[in-house]
C-alpha cells in the first residue's frame, strides 16, 4: 500500500523556514511507529531537514542534483532518484507498505498512486510557508478519526485522520 504521511495545522502548514512549524512529540513517535521498517519516499528539502538518517528505514531521495548526496552513494539506507516517473514506477512496483513522508512538492507529485492519507491536525496555528496538499473528496474517505488531549510534553491537541482511496 502507497502511503501519505503528513502533519498540517489549522491553516494547513506544514513547513516553515526548511523545518517543521511545531514541535509535538507524540506525533514524532506516531511517525516514527508508523514508518519504522518501512521505505520512506522523499524530497531533497525534506531529507535535508532530517537530524540524520533515520534509523531502521529505507531513504528514497528525489533530486535534480544527485552528486550533493555523494556521501550516501554507498550507504544501503539510501536510495537517490533523478526521475519522478522512476521513482513512481519503483513506488507502484514494491510489494511492502511504502510511505511518501513530503515535502508538499512530493506529496502533489505521487498523491495520484496514493492508497491511504494519514494526516495529523493540530489544533493550532503557526507561521508556515509550505503548505499541506489538498484532500480531494471525491478521491478519498476519511474512515478513521482519532482525537488526542495535550499533555505537559506536548501543548497542542490533534487528531489523527486516516483516508483511504475511493474505488
Ligand atoms: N509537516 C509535515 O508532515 C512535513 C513533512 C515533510 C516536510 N515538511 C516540511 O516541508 C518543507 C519541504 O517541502 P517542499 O515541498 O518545499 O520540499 P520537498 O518536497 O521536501 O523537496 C523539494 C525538492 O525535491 C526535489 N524534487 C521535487 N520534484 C522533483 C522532480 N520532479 N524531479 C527531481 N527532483 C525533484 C528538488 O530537489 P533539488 O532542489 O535537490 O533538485 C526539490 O527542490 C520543509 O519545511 C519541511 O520541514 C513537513
Amino acid at each position: 500500500m502507497i502511503k501519505l504521511i503528513w502533519a498540517e495545522d489549522q491553516e494547513k502548514n506544514i513547513g516553515y523556514q526548511e523545518s517543521l512549524p511545531w514541535y509535538l512529540p507524540a506525533d514524532l513517535a506516531h511517525f516514527k511507529r508508523e514508518t519504522l521498517g518501512h521505505i520512506i519516499v522523499m524530497g531533497s528539502k525534506t531529507f535535508d531537514s532530517l537530524p540524520k538518517v533515520l534509523p531502521k528505514r529505507v531513504h528514497w531521495i528525489l533530486t535534480h542534483h544527485p552528486d550533493k548526496y555523494q556521501d550516501y552513494f554507498t550507504n544501503p539506507q539510501v536510495k537517490i532518484f533523478t526521475d519522478l516517473d522512476q521513482l513512481k514506477k519503483a513506488i507502484k512496483n514494491c510489494q511492502e507498505d511504502i510511505y511518501v513522508i513530503g515535502g508538499k512538492s512530493l506529496f502533489d507529485q505521487v498523491c495520484d498512486i496514493a492508497d491511504q492519507l494519514i494526516v495529523t491536525k493540530i489544533h493550532a496555528s503557526f507561521k508556515g510557508d509550505v503548505k499541506a496538499p489538498m484532500i480531494k473528496e471525491q478521491e478519498f474517505k476519511l474512515v478513521s478519526q482519532t482525537q488526542f488531549e495535550s499533555d505537559e510534553k506536548n501543548k497542542y491537541n490533534y487528531e489523527i485522520d486516516i483516508y483511504q482511496k475511493l474505488v
